[in-house]
């Protein structure tokens, strides 16, 4: 797949390396470019850098989203001819402290951090995963044949559901399909699975557990 990186830092280049090592074609974005050399040396052959305009016209097949939240309205409402129809996955996480009002509102609001993406980015499929891992375990416990994590995900739809587990899994993490967006509100900050590192049983039953009430 061509996966488009939408914030190179701590969450997006670990990802995007994972990514170009299993094989796909990354295109790491920033709004400085250059100062992505390194990353993409260090990503190998399958990866290059981009300036974010130039990741939404290169008709990736998925983007990455790994922005701080508070830049989520301003990159749905610039590129917005550009990711119709695309796949969105959705590693934000709204902190007030850094993001501001928005997060704030989302935070108190009656819909989940994921189900605000998907209204941003209305014309493409939400994928929420990797908002509740430590960027360290991300980059370190990938393509792991022991003490794999499980990636708990969402999905807006069928496809987006297929597309988003099959880029956890080929990175060597397991995944477990949480539901559709509304479902996603215990992947958010504070909630059940968020900064949880578990096998698929023990995510499995503290999904489990939100359920019983
Ligand atoms: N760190 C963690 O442990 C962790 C875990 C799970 C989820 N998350 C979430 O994942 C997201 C990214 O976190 P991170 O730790 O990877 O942050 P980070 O290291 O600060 O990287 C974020 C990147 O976003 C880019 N960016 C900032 N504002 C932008 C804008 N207006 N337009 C385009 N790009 C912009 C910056 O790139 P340029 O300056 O180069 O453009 C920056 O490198 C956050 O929402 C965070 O809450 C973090």
């Amino acid at each position: 797949m061509k996966i488009g990186i939408i914030g190179s830092g701590d969450i997006g280049g670990n990802l995007g390396k994972h990514w170009a090592k299993a094989g796909h074609s990354v295109l790491f974005s920033s709004r400085h470019p250059n100062n992505l050399k390194s990353l993409v040396i260090e990503a190998g052959e399958n990866a290059r850098a981009v300036s974010v305009s130039e990741v939404f016209e290169a008709n990736a097949d998925v983007y990455l989203l790994a922005v701080p939240f508070k830049a989520i309205d301003e990159i749905a409402e610039l590129y917005a001819g550009e990711y119709d129809g695309k796949i969105i996955i959705d590693a934000t996480n709204p902190y007030p402290e850094r993001d501001g009002v928005v997060a704030q509102k989302v935070r108190a609001a009656n819909y989940n951090a994921s189900e605000y993406t998907a209204m941003k980015f209305g014309t493409a499929k939400t994928v929420k995963a990797f908002n509740t891992i430590y960027a360290e375990h991300l980059k370190k416990r990938a393509f792991s044949n022991t003490d794999k994590i499980t990636i708990p995900f969402a999905a807006q739809d069928q496809q987006s559901r297929e597309k988003g587990e099959q880029l956890i899994e080929d990175i060597g993490f397991d995944s477990l399909y949480i539901g559709d967006l509304s479902a996603s509100h215990i992947m958010d900050p504070n909630q059940a699975l968020y900064g949880k590192s578990l096998d698929k049983n023990e995510l499995e039953a503290l999904v489990n557990a939100t359920k019983v009430h």
